[in-house]
Formats: C-alpha cells, sequence, structure tokens
C-alpha cells in the first residue's frame, strides 16, 4: 500500500489533516474571511478540508487549493460536487512552492504543509507572494510545547517553542490578530483517530493481503507518537496581517 493510500485510511475519521477540532477550524475561517467574500488559496490544501468549509458556508467565496497528492485533490474534487460548490473552486495538482497566480488572493491558508516550503517562515514568505494588500493569512505549524528528544527531532523536524515562534513571525514582518494552541485533547484525538482508523481498517479486512502491513504501520505510528512526541510537540494556528510599512 502507498504513502496515500495509507493517509486517505488514516484520516478517514478527522478528514482535517491537523490537529484541531471543527469548532477550532469554524473559528479560525470566521477570524480569517469576515467578508464572506474573500477569494482564498490553500497551499497544500490536501482534501480541500479548509476550503470545503469556507466555501460551503459562504456562497461569495472563491478558492484555489494547491497540493502534490493526486488522491487527496480527487476526493477534495468529488466532495465539492456533492456541496453543490465545485464552481467555486479550483484545484491544482503541482508543487506549492512552484504555484504562481496572475490574482492575488485575500486570504492563504496553509496547515500542516510547512515542511514543503522547508518552515514556517518561508511559507510565509510563500504566502505573501500571492497576498493581496490588507489580506490575511491563516498558517498552522508544530512547536515545542516541550524540550524534544533527539529522537523527537528526528521524527518531526525541528521547531522553536511557541514564544520563539511568535516571535520569530513578528519578527518578520507580520502581526497575529488571533491564534489558537491545540489543546491536549484535540492532538490526542488526531493521533488517536489516525492510527486508530488504521487499526480499525486492517481488522476489517482480514483477507487484504496489505492487512498486516497496515496494522504494523498503526501499531508502529502509535508508539512513535506515544513515545516520541507526545510529551513535547503542540500545534499552533495564526491569523496574520502584515505589519504596517514591513514590504
Ligand atoms: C498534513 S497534510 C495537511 C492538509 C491540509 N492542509 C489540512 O490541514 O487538512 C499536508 C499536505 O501537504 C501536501 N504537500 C506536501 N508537500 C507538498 C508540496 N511540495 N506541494 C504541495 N503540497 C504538498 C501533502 O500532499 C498533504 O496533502
Amino acid at each position: 500500500m502507498n504513502r496515500e493510500q495509507i493517509s486517505r485510511i488514516a484520516h478517514a475519521e478527522h478528514p482535517v489533516k491537523s490537529p484541531l477540532d471543527d469548532d477550532s477550524v469554524r473559528r479560525l475561517l470566521e477570524r480569517g474571511l469576515p467578508k464572506g467574500t474573500e477569494r482564498v488559496l490553500d497551499l497544500g490544501c490536501g482534501q480541500g478540508e479548509w476550503l470545503l468549509r469556507a466555501l460551503a458556508t459562504r456562497p461569495d467565496v472563491h478558492a484555489e487549493g494547491v497540493d502534490l497528492s493526486e488522491d487527496a485533490l480527487a476526493q477534495a474534487d468529488a466532495a465539492a460536487r456533492e456541496l453543490g460548490v465545485r464552481d467555486r473552486l479550483v484545484l491544482h495538482h503541482q508543487k506549492a512552492e512552484e504555484f504562481v497566480s496572475a490574482e492575488p488572493f485575500d486570504v492563504v491558508l496553509s496547515f500542516g504543509a510547512a515542511h514543503a516550503f522547508g518552515g514556517l517562515l518561508p511559507t510565509l514568505a510563500a504566502a505573501r507572494e500571492h497576498l493581496a494588500p490588507g489580506g490575511r493569512v491563516l498558517v498552522g505549524d508544530g512547536f515545542w510545547e516541550r524540550p524534544p528528544s533527539p529522537e523527537a527531532v528526528e521524527m518531526l523536524g525541528d521547531f522553536t517553542d511557541l514564544a520563539d515562534t511568535v516571535d520569530r513571525v513578528v519578527a518578520d514582518g507580520w502581526i497575529p490578530v488571533d491564534g489558537h494552541v491545540s489543546t491536549r485533547r484535540e492532538l490526542d484525538d488526531y493521533e488517536w483517530a489516525c492510527w486508530g482508523s488504521l487499526a480499525a481498517w486492517a481488522l476489517d479486512h482480514p483477507d487484504d493481503p496489505d492487512s498486516a502491513e497496515v496494522l504494523e504501520t498503526a501499531h508502529a505510528r502509535r508508539t512513535e507518537w506515544l513515545r516520541g512526541y507526545r510529551d513535547s510537540w503542540g500545534f499552533v494556528s495564526l491569523v496574520l496581517r502584515r505589519t504596517p510599512g514591513a514590504d
């Protein structure tokens, strides 16, 4: 089974591929899209869950999503048709760091995809390229809640603590106008949903040739989380506006 198939099963019960619950996503979208008429871009949109929620509740929003995963984009396409919002959604199958658009966007989103750009600040630099004057960026990335083990850094990459993360964003010319730190419950729910869905799939498909491998992956990833990074890793979401005069 390839990575995309594993990811699809793992996120069956948690379509937002970040440790945020439905209320947090709704509140962040409300702060990011206050008018309801915005042009929105999602860099690393996955199956388009953020855009679909924005489009379904705001009939005048138009959105574009960029992702490398053909499978995730096919899911976004199908879900958008089902919701009746496909005519307001454009999907781009390409590297987010290579995406160009003739028109700027009022809102740029990027959650859980900072690794594609080489970190949070390069992600913000890419978002800025697409942002209309006065626009907002909604970004979500990891931070260290407590000092990590070398294994945790090896698994997840290097981050800073929350205060340093926000200081670096501010020093880069952004002002947080809202934010959210994922709760213990959101972090745990996300991991249980991912590795639990994989384990349940394996148990429900005992005759599938991939069943044993999927169960092993579920065990391995759950152990990596519990022993490797549960105590040190956190996730912060920020709603950002550009500092006046920063450009
Ligand atoms: C953790 S998922 C987050 C998906 C979505 N933002 C969400 O919160 O539900 C990261 C996504 O980034 C995509 N991705 C990784 N590298 C990428 C790249 N270079 N360009 C575009 N998308 C990329 C993956 O395919 C995946 O869909």
